[in-house]
């Protein structure tokens, strides 16, 4: 496989040699595919042999019809940032925690998950080789997809015989249209659920994803950001919304739901937990009913790709309720996006030892 050379954080020329892409208008990043990195870390599993792979230009995957997560759909993926920090250094946020998410959704799927050492190599590598995506420092961040995929062949329902490891990355800015700090509207789904007890909900499977995608259109084309889905057994609990979990605030008190196998277990979340507490919040890992949220002072979301995100508003049954002023960030949300975003690029001190440097 093609080594890159690593790739410098300055000088000039073509992208090639490291030098930041002149086509990129960091300004005005957005969350998607249109400034995809030029390489990829790619790995493959067969019994046996093990995990063997390294970095190669990115590029499509070639696989049979009958690979395993085409027809049942063995597949869990990662989201991680590497940021350019204040100190001028190019940072990773806590990559051990997504390593080993990773490692328990392989599991639950029945894959052989990749070894720590290697999901960290593979992301520091693939960061290395792109570090000229990497926008400049608070302008966005290169957003790193680990994928394990069942990609050998099979036709009854099995495991796959071989899988694939995959980190691609794109350089990124705000999740949400309306930009980082511009509160987003959600409403309640009262339709489906994303997860039941029993279920997959706790895992990063790519299957947990789309079946969100008839409600979020839906809600979108109402003018929400997104859903919030209620839990599955009694209709009553806030779960999570489609790409994010949820916090809610009452004076000084957060509640946020628990892990208990059917939202997802964000980094981010238990990161913003840890940090509330230490700014002398009370934060309870609780169920929150719809109705306590209908009341709260402030809702706010967290996650990887939408840091922490302050609600403008929650729908349910047709009753629209404001947080705090409208376009403006609400207090708590606001000091939790200071306070990890500080934290990640290397504003403030990291007591706790999740920023990695590249
Ligand atoms: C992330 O926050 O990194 C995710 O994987 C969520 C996805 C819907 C963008």
């Amino acid at each position: 496989k093609e080594e890159p050379s690593i790739a410098s954080t300055s000088g000039s020329g073509d992208s090639s040699n490291g030098a930041m892409p002149a086509d990129i208008n960091w300004d005005e990043l957005g969350f998607g595919i249109d400034h995809m990195a030029p390489y990829m870390y790619r790995a493959t599993y067969h019994p046996g042999s093990g995990w063997e792979g390294g970095l190669e230009p990115y590029g499509p995957l070639q696989l049979d019809p009958s690979a395993q997560v085409l027809n049942y759909g063995q597949s869990v993926f990662e989201g991680m940032k590497a940021q350019r920090s204040a100190k001028g250094n190019i940072v990773v946020f806590r990559p051990d925690e997504n390593a080993a998410r990773m490692m328990a959704g392989a599991e639950r799927l029945s894959m052989p998950p990749p070894p720590p050492e290697l999901f960290l190599e593979a992301v520091l590598s693939t960061c290395r080789a792109n570090a000229h995506y990497i926008p400049p420092q608070g302008k966005g961040s290169l957003y790193m997809r680990p994928l394990l995929l069942g990609t050998g062949s099979i036709l009854g329902l099995g495991p796959a015989p071989s899988y694939s490891f995959v980190v691609y990355a794109a350089a990124v800015g705000a999740y949400f249209k309306t930009g980082q700090l511009t509160p987003i509207d959600l409403i309640v789904e009262e339709r489906f659920h994303r997860a039941a007890p029993g279920g997959m909900g706790g895992t990063k499977a790519a299957g947990n994803y789309s079946p969100v995608l008839v409600v979020q259109l839906a809600a979108k084309q109402s003018g929400y950001a997104d859903v919030v889905y209620l839990d599955a057994k009694t209709d009553t609990y806030l779960e999570e919304v489609s790409s994010c979990n949820i916090f809610v605030v009452k004076g000084n008190t957060i509640k946020t739901p628990p892990l208990a196998g059917t939202i997802l277990p964000g980094v981010t979340r238990k990161s913003v937990i840890q940090l509330a507490r230490q700014l002398g919040y009370e934060v309870q890992e609780t169920n929150v009913a719809v109705t306590e949220a209908m009341e709260a002072d402030e809702i706010f979301t967290t996650g990887t790709a939408v840091v922490v995100s302050a609600v403008g508003s929650l729908t349910h049954r047709g009753v629209r309720k404001q947080f705090g002023e409208a376009g403006q960030p609400t207090r708590t949300a606001l000091r939790l996006y200071e306070a990890l975003t500080a934290l990640q690029q290397e504003k403030a001190d990291d007591p706790f030892g999740w920023i990695v440097p590249v």
